[in-house]
This record gives structure tokens, C-alpha cells and sequence, in this order.
């Protein structure tokens, strides 16, 4: 941007899923000390999750986001259309999120997506029906209710890291062969398992996310032969 003398006067548009939005977002960011970013999401994940919150940033071999910045976008837009070429372990990924998203938030969500996974993961135009339209929307609404009550992850926005925990650990140990979706579908079973058995979440809580990943085909352990000593 620099060589082709880009100035302070213009504005980054990240069009992609949430690697591309992360790392758009971090160069407006810090490009002559920050200009303008438009999110345009790709993938159901950057839709639901990456492009909503102004947290951008880089993964590196020692750790997942430890370089980035928080800037918010300019704007949003979201066009489901494009899912109708986004591949189905993708759309999984993304599924992972919305799972979060009703577990931490809204009860009759999680039940609500629960229910319909075979509707939004048919491969003729489950990515792009109507009822994924609503589904993506409730979590974006989710997503900004926290992240307008606690920009700066004080509190609030820490429940947006269910799953994380674990799963940044198990995304680094897979040398990123699994996706971040995945990881954390990994890592939400894990923590429900650990929350039940330290007494904050009632019995039951686990088996049921556990059953609605499996539900959307993600994984709910750790892959076999994993290091559990290096995701510790
Ligand atoms: N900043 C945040 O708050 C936040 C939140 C969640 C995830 N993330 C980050 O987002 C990244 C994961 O995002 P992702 O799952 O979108 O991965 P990604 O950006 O790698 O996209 C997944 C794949 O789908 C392709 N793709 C995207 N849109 C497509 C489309 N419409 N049709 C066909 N192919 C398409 C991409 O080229 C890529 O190969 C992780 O690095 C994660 O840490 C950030
Ligand atoms: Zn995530």
C-alpha cells in the first residue's frame, strides 16, 4: 500500500473469511496509525464471528493471536448467497460459533439450532436458505449485544472465549491442520465436561453441547495420537 502511495485518505475492504478479515483489519489497523476497514465475511465463520467485534490479528508458531489490535469496522455486510460455494467442513467450522453463541447467551437459540442442523447443512441450499439468513443475524445480534457492553473484554466478553481455552491450545498443538471451528468444538465438550465437574454448569450441560457438535459433524476430543502433555 505504501509503494503503490496509498495516504491516510483511504480505507481497507476486507472480502474473505476470517484469516483475510483479521489480517485487513490489522493492517488498517496500523496502516499510517489506522484508516477505515469494511468487513465483507465470506465464511459463515467470519459472518457469525470474525468480522463482528473489531478484534484483528495475526497467528504465529508460538501462540494464536498474540500480535493484533483491536479496530472496529467502519461497517458490515453480509450476503449468505456467497455460502452457496463455501465447502461443507467450513460450514461446520462456522456451526461451531453459533453453538457458542447459544450456549453462553440464549438457551432457546441453542435449541433452535440444535434442531435444525440437518435444514442448515443440506447440501442443496442449506448454506444459503432463509433459515440460515436468521440464524447468522441472531448471531451477530448476540455478538454485538456483548461486544457493545464490554469492548475491551473486561468481563463480559471473556464468555465469548468459551471454548477457546482448550481449543487455541489443541488448534496450535494440530500445527493448524484442524480448523478453528473445529478446535473449539473440541474445546467447548472439554470445558462443559470440566464445568460440570468444578460445579458451574448443571449435569447434562456437556452431553447436550456434545451432542449438537456431533450433530453438525465436528469433533468432540482430543484426535488420537494427540499430545496432551504439549495442549496442557
Ligand atoms: N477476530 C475475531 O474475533 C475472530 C473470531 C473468530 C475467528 N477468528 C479467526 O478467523 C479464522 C478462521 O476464519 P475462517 O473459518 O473464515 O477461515 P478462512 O479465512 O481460512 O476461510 C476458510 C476457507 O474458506 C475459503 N472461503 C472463504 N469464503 C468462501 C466462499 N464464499 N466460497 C468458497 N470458499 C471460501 C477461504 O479461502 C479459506 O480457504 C481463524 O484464524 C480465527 O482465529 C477471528
Ligand atoms: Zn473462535
Amino acid at each position: 500500500m505504501l509503494a503503490k502511495g496509498y495516504g491516510r485518505d483511504s480505507a481497507v475492504i476486507a472480502l474473505g473469511g476470517g484469516v483475510v478479515g483479521d489480517l485487513a483489519g490489522f493492517v488498517a489497523a496500523t496502516f499510517m496509525r489506522g484508516i477505515p476497514v469494511v468487513q465483507v465475511p465470506t465464511s459463515l465463520m467470519a459472518m457469525v464471528d470474525a468480522s463482528i467485534g473489531g478484534k484483528t490479528g495475526v497467528d504465529t508458531y508460538l501462540g494464536k493471536n498474540l500480535v493484533g489490535v483491536f479496530h472496529f469496522p467502519a461497517a458490515v455486510i453480509v450476503d449468505p448467497q456467497v455460502l452457496a460455494t463455501l465447502p461443507l467442513r467450513q460450514v461446520r467450522a462456522g456451526i461451531a460459533e453459533i453453538v457458542k453463541h447459544g450456549v453462553i447467551a440464549d438457551e432457546a437459540y441453542f435449541l433452535e439450532v440444535a434442531s435444525s442442523l440437518r435444514e442448515l447443512l443440506d447440501y442443496k441450499g442449506g448454506p444459503t436458505s432463509d433459515r440460515m439468513l436468521a440464524v447468522i443475524v441472531k448471531s451477530i445480534e448476540i455478538k454485538a449485544d456483548i461486544v457493545s457492553r464490554d469492548e475491551r473484554e473486561d468481563g463480559l466478553r471473556k464468555t465469548l472465549n468459551f471454548g477457546h481455552t482448550i481449543g487455541h491450545a489443541v488448534e496450535l498443538v494440530s500445527g493448524y491442520s484442524l480448523l478453528h471451528g473445529e478446535a473449539v468444538a473440541i474445546g467447548m465438550a472439554l470445558e462443559g465436561r470440566l464445568a460440570e465437574s468444578i460445579g458451574v454448569a448443571q449435569t447434562g450441560t456437556a452431553e447436550a453441547i456434545t451432542k449438537s457438535l456431533q450433530a453438525a459433524g465436528l469433533p468432540t476430543d482430543l484426535p488420537q495420537p494427540f499430545e496432551r502433555d504439549a495442549v496442557l
